[in-house]
């Protein structure tokens, strides 16, 4: 099969789970079922390329991005390469999926490394983690982070759920802290109309509700394979 058929096979198959979960009121359950069915091949998950998010470099570099030891907190982080970028950057990272599967998958790869990788679903850590002196069931991790990365996170969950997981994402970052968000992008006034569903700017200015003020914003032409643009927007609170 070339790679362009390959793409289009899995993100077809992925949008068949997606739609068998979402018919039986299941918006989240789909993504451990497809880690699950990929068995250990990364190629059969559509956004799992065991490199760092390239938009999320490109704006590490123009922005001359550092750690040194701050912490950082990656949401959704999947196979968790971008967890191992900001590693390298000098971060202390914690980073987070909702399928168990991706994180046990995410800590066999990066075995190496000093990240904690945990199960945890965005909208009860947002609740539990929110009080700096809170501390997540089962681990050490504490509200309040330097730096918080959400890469492609927004976008595969439904339209209806949006601020609600915005809300969540805003309430990782501590007084003083940094957010960064990489999405697909669409126009205000686009109806989005199949899975990922890209963000609007409108959708975006909502973080702002949250006391975080844009220090950054660019849209980076998309690639060969997924071609609507990206947004990359930074925040400080
Ligand atoms: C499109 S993938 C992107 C993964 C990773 N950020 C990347 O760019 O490779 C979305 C990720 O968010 C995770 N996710 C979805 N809903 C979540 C939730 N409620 N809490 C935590 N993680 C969630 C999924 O399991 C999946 O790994």
């Amino acid at each position: 099969m070339s790679e362009p058929e390959q793409e289009f096979d899995r993100r077809a198959r992925t949008r068949e789970i997606q739609a068998e979960f979402a018919a039986r009121g299941d918006a989240l359950g789909w993504f451990d079922a497809l880690y699950k069915e990929a068995a250990g091949d990364n190629e059969k998950i559509p956004w799992a390329d065991l490199e760092p998010n390239r938009y999320f470099r490109a704006f590490a570099e123009k922005t001359g991005l550092r750690g040194n030891g701050r912490s950082a907190l990656v949401v959704g982080c999947g196979l968790g390469d971008d967890a191992c970028y900001l590693d390298d950057l000098g971060f202390k990272v914690t980073a987070f999926d909702i399928s168990q599967t991706a994180i046990e998958w995410a800590r066999r790869l990066h075995a190496d490394r000093d990240i904690k990788f945990e199960v945890a679903d965005l909208f009860e850590a947002a609740a539990e983690w929110k009080n700096p002196a809170a501390t997540a069931p089962g681990s050490d991790i504490r509200g309040g982070f330097d730096f918080v990365l959400e890469v492609y996170t927004i976008q595969p969950l439904p339209l209806e759920m949006r601020e609600r997981t915005i809300d969540a994402v805003a309430s990782f970052v501590a007084p003083g802290g940094e957010l960064v968000v990489v999405t697909r992008g669409r126009e205000n006034d686009e109806e989005p109309d199949e899975l990922p569903w890209p963000m609007s700017r409108r959708e975006l200015s909502r973080f702002e509700t949250h006391g975080l003020v844009q220090t950054f914003f660019e849209v980076m032409p998309g690639d060969d394979e997924t071609p609507q643009p990206r947004f990359v927007a930074a925040y400080k609170r």
